[in-house]
């Protein structure tokens, strides 16, 4: 990173804009998505505390009427959702005027944008509290709230749009606006309430599984790119050149792998083929993934002097191919699914794979553009990384027992054929080790998110660059 000399920055808020490390103002949105994001990100995990509470103890009825697992679990996931969204848009306001060597084509919009998606947030929660909700998980916000959502991100994609048009155009510009439009096109086909069951869940899928085996991953590729032309120095030729390969791998893979959600909803027998074999494929994208960003650090062979940023980057390459890769394929197989369908298994996948794939890499472009956006060059690196080891261990360790959670209720329920309430008494235990690592999961994120946004110039002599 270019070296300034003066001394400054601290506290939170954003600095003095310093041209050479932000070089167009209209970057300077960015900074309030990720605030918010991080702020949305903490709230869900204090959220995930309550539901492995719930699972671990026994809790009195009255306290249940307040809070039921149910409504707590959509504001978990909810918030999830809300928060990578958030964390997308302001990755892309962020790198759109870089590539496309242009301000974003209206600020304006940008923050009406944000402003749209919170309100849409904050009224689904208190909603949600009230009981406002269409009950399908993750798409739990009523309809109307839904059109707001979709007049938001009307405007995102015509002001991203807009800028592109009118600037440079890159193959990473190319990839980002076609994922994010397939993103939108998604959204819309799970607005409409289905009275047949099993196209509801037909279409739930299109938006839940094309999400983030499809759309999201060619955001995912597109940002780490950004960072990695950035950070390694790497010729953008080389960079591109695995985006496109890697990207249609995650379509041919993903699309059809959506069949491994058909297997038990009363669609036709074809899937438990098609599922199965597509979705097994879906691990080689993300393995060509992990090898190209490790390959990319070597071609180069230079020290990468953002360590920050890179820890973060090999640690969601790594996540993807854990929670996504290995947990994924773990449970695809039909004959697997056939028991694991639905369990704890299920959810442990779910957490690490969400962490892995997408809460690192968020987190990675923010640490790209935080420190840059608070006019810091040099700051300690320790509680960044130490942060990251907390919360990512604490994800492993949280995933690993609601695994071995899993595997006792898939065979107490599905193998011994015994009750629910048999399956989650044996369960407890691990619900209770679930809620100690949730426990360090918020304390390692805590640590990197104050250190992101309070980190203190240091001196040049300290020499301990980001
Ligand atoms: C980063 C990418 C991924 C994320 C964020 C993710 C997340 C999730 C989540 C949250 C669920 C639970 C949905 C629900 O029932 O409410 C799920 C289900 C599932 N995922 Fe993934 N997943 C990813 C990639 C993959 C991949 C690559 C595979 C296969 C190799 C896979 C295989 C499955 C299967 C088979 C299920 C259904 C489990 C069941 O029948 O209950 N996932 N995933
Ligand atoms: C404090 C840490 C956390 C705790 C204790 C926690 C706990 C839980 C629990 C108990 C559930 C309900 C599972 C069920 O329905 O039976 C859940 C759902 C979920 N959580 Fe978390 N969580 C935490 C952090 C996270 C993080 C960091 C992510 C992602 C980055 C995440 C993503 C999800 C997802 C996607 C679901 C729905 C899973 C599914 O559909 O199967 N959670 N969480
Ligand atoms: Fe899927």
């Amino acid at each position: 990173m270019q070296q300034t000399t003066t001394v400054r920055a601290g506290g939170i808020g954003m600095g003095v804009r310093d041209e050479r490390l932000v070089p167009y103002a209209s970057q300077r949105v960015a900074y309030w998505y990720f605030v918010v994001a991080l702020a949305l990100f903490v709230l869900q995990l204090v959220v995930g505390l309550w539901l492995a509470i719930s699972y671990a103890f026994t809790i009195p009825q009255s306290i249940v009427d307040v809070l039921p697992f149910g409504m707590t679990r959509a504001m978990h996931t909810n918030l999830l959702v809300l928060w990578l969204l958030l964390g997308f848009m302001g990755g892309t306001y962020y790198l759109v005027p870089e590539e496309a060597e242009r301000e974003i084509y209206s600020v304006p919009l940008a923050y009406l944008q944000l402003v749209a998606f919170v309100g849409t947030g904050v009224a689904a929660l208190v909603g949600f509290a009230f009981g406002w909700t269409q009950g399908r998980p993750i798409l739990e916000i009523p309809t109307l709230l839904d059109f707001v959502v979709v007049i938001g991100a009307l405007i995102f994609l015509f002001n991203v749009g807009m800028t592109v048009l009118k600037g440079r155009k890159t193959a990473i510009l190319g990839m980002l606006l076609g994922g994010l439009v397939f993103l939108a096109v998604l959204y819309v086909f799970g607005m409409p309430f289905y009275r047949n069951l099993t196209i509801d869940w037909f279409y739930w899928w299109w938006v839940v599984h094309l999400w983030v085996e499809g759309a999201w991953e060619l955001v995912t590729a597109s940002i780490l790119a950004f960072v990695l032309i950035k950070v390694t120095g790497v010729d953008r030729k080389v960079v591109e050149k695995y985006l496109y390969i890697e990207t249609g791998l995650f379509l041919f893979t993903g699309l059809a792998g959506t069949g491994h959600h058909y297997y038990w909803i009363g669609a036709p027998r074809a899937w438990l083929w098609v599922g199965g074999i597509f979705s097994a494929m879906e691990v080689l994208p993300i393995i060509a993934m992990v090898v190209d960003t490790f390959h990319t650090q070597r071609q180069r062979g230079v020290v990468i002097k953002e360590k920050v940023v890179w820890t973060f980057a090999l640690g969601t390459a790594i996540g993807h191919l854990i929670g996504a890769g290995v947990w994924g394929f773990a449970h695809t197989l039909p004959q697997i699914n056939y028991y694991t369908h639905g369990s704890q298994v299920t959810a442990s996948h779910g957490h690490l794979a969400f962490f892995g794939a997408y809460a690192l890499l968020n987190l990675t472009m923010f640490w790209y553009a935080m420190p840059r956006l608070r006019g810091v060059t040099r700051f300690k690196t320790y509680p960044a990384t130490l942060g990251f080891w907390v919360m990512s261990l604490a994800v492993l360790g949280l995933g690993v027992a609601m695994g071995i959670a899993g595997v006792l209720q898939t065979y107490i329920e599905r193998v011994l054929g015994q009750g629910f309430m048999t399956a989650q008494a044996q369960m407890q235990f691990w619900f209770k080790v679930v809620l100690f690592f949730g426990v360090f999961i918020l304390v390692g994120a805590l640590i990197t998110f104050w250190h992101m946004v309070t980190a203190k110039q240091m001196r040049e002599e300290a020499q301990e660059s980001p």
